[in-house]
């Protein structure tokens, strides 16, 4: 299996702009002294060139030319339709006893004895930055939309008697708090448990983690969403799982597609109730499909619940898998608090079947011992009062105002380039590009470069994307923040790419 997957992983390649030497034979030479270092092994898959190239800001000719060098020396094996790899069997001239290292630093030296897979966590730093916090990013922080007054006055309460919550205590989290989750998220996307089959996480990221790690072997397969979340696949590859790219359409998940590319495989993540990212919801029918599926092989079912309670439009947000699952036996739901309350709380939970609770409990207590209570009871707190169900119905309403304003000035300003995608629901849209052979990469980092967070869809794709357009929060954001951003994006699409014009 690959190491480094092509969309997903690009390491970092610093250019000297003002050298005499061109900038392919830069990249190149970058390239070697990575496979010369052992920060590259032998077989691992090296990035799409468009996506390196975006991500180090050159031509994709250049780039083409940089890995063209490369296979003429012998460095790297190219192969139509699956990419680019480091060669099995390094060129004559390789000498690999003088690592060419440009500095002599021991703190930036490349560490040996590692892990294999320590490398790909520090490529993955790069390329998994979080949003900044500038319009449109998806998920941040504001004055209006975030919970205010009444989550500080009890967070102000409860740390006052903070000693009670600054103890050991048990993996699972505090019982008021799974108590709450079982109530509260139970009524918003029709959930079904009992308080002991949750153990609060930091969020979504440790339950993938959990997941990957306790339900799966490295070399099994699963299957995975294809777009789906990079951080949740970083997971994956970390844990060496087998990534079945199952494509999605309309109506979510294609599951007749994954029975065709492994009938056999172990599990399935999904984003059923807001396809990540291009917002479908999955169809009834899909859904009981992937269940019979799971029950009659015995695969796991990992939802990734992330913003589900906000639909708009009238409709009630759709339940959640989990709740349908009638044998309770194959479904772990992973929630969060990021979204709804604040990313940088790091709060979420898993749920899970009564036979995996002690095997979650004991990975929880090994991995990270326990949460912080504190957190916890200010959350059940906010629960218990009635104030977080409030909070979803204030977003819901504030961010449907956000949404339809956004929806109306892409109509307006941006229709010559595309349109938005189908999804009501969510803290995001997909703006679809009508001229395909536009690179949305490109278009994110011009977008980036004017002081605005457009990310790309190719972003989430693992091979060549079907789909090219742009994820644009609203949530967040106030009306005038929205009017200036789209006019940005606008402006940026007339300047840099105007022969994508339709
Ligand atoms: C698909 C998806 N799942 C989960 C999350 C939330 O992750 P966490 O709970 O780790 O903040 C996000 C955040 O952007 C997401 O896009």
């Amino acid at each position: 299996m690959p190491r480094v997957a092509s969309t997903v992983f690009p390491f970092e390649i610093r250019l000297d702009r003002s050298s005499a030497v061109t900038l392919d034979r830069q990249i190149a030479d970058a390239i070697r002294s990575a496979i010369l270092s052992g920060e590259l092994l032998p077989g691992d898959h090296l990035p799409a060139i468009r996506t390196l190239a975006a991500q180090v800001g050159v031509a994709r000719a250049t780039l083409d030319a940089a890995y063209g060098i490369l296979v003429q020396e012998g460095w790297i094996t190219a192969t139509p339709g699956r990419g680019s790899f480091v060669s099995r069997v390094p060129p004559k001239s390789a000498n690999f006893e003088k690592v060419p290292t440009i500095d002599h630093d021991p703190a930036t030296m490349v560490p040996k004895n590692l892990n294999h897979e320590a490398h790909f966590c520090e490529r993955s730093l790069s390329a998994l930055l979080p949003q900044k916090n500038i319009p449109l990013a998806v998920v941040t922080t504001s004055d209006d939309m975030s919970p205010g007054r009444n989550f500080r006055a009890i967070t102000a309460r409860l740390a006052k008697r903070n000693t009670d919550f600054l103890m050991y205590t048990m993996p699972e989290g505090l019982l008021e708090l799974r108590e709450q989750i079982c109530k509260v998220i139970g009524r918003l996307r029709g959930i079904k448990c009992t308080p002991d089959q949750i153990i609060i996480t930091s969020g979504s990221q440790a339950g993938f983690a959990m997941c990957m790690r306790l339900l799966f072997n490295p070399g099994d397969k699963v299957w995975f969403e294809d777009p789906s979340y990079p951080l949740m696949r970083a997971v994956a590859h970390f844990n060496r799982i087998q990534e079945i790219n199952v494509p999605v359409d309309e109506h979510g998940l294609v599951v007749d597609e994954g029975l065709r590319m492994a009938p056999d495989a172990k599990g399935c993540f999904i984003t059923p109730s807001h396809q990540c990212p291009l917002g479908m919801l999955m169809s009834m029918s899909r859904r009981r499909q992937l269940l019979q599926w799971a029950k009659d092989n015995g695969a796991w079912i990992i939802e990734d619940d992330y913003d589900s309670e906000l639909r708009y439009g009238g409709n009630l947000p759709f339940p959640s898998i989990q709740g349908m699952d009638t044998t309770g036996a194959n479904v772990i739901y992973i929630g969060t608090f990021s979204k709804m309350l604040f990313p940088g709380y790091r709060l979420g939970y898993v749920i899970v079947p009564k036979s995996l609770i002690n095997i979650f409990r004991g990975y929880r207590l090994i991995s990270d011992r326990q949460g912080n209570e504190l957190k916890q009871a200010t959350v059940a707190e906010y629960m218990r009062e009635g104030l977080y169900e409030g909070h979803v119905r204030r977003m819901r309403q504030g961010f449907e105002e956000r949404r339809n304003l956004l929806l109306k000035l892409c109509r307006e300003e941006l229709s010559e380039w595309g349109e938005i995608m189908s999804g009501d629901q969510g803290m995001h849209v997909v703006f679809k590009f009508a001229n395909q052979s536009i690179d949305d990469l490109q278009v994110q980092n011009a977008c980036l470069q004017e002081g605005i967070e457009a990310r790309a869809i190719s972003f989430f794709y693992t091979e060549q994307p079907p789909i090219k357009g742009l994820m644009l929060g609203f949530g967040f954001f106030k009306s005038d923040q929205i009017v200036a951003a789209v006019r940005r994006i606008g402006f940026v699409l007339r300047s840099k790419f105007a022969r994508y014009q339709v």
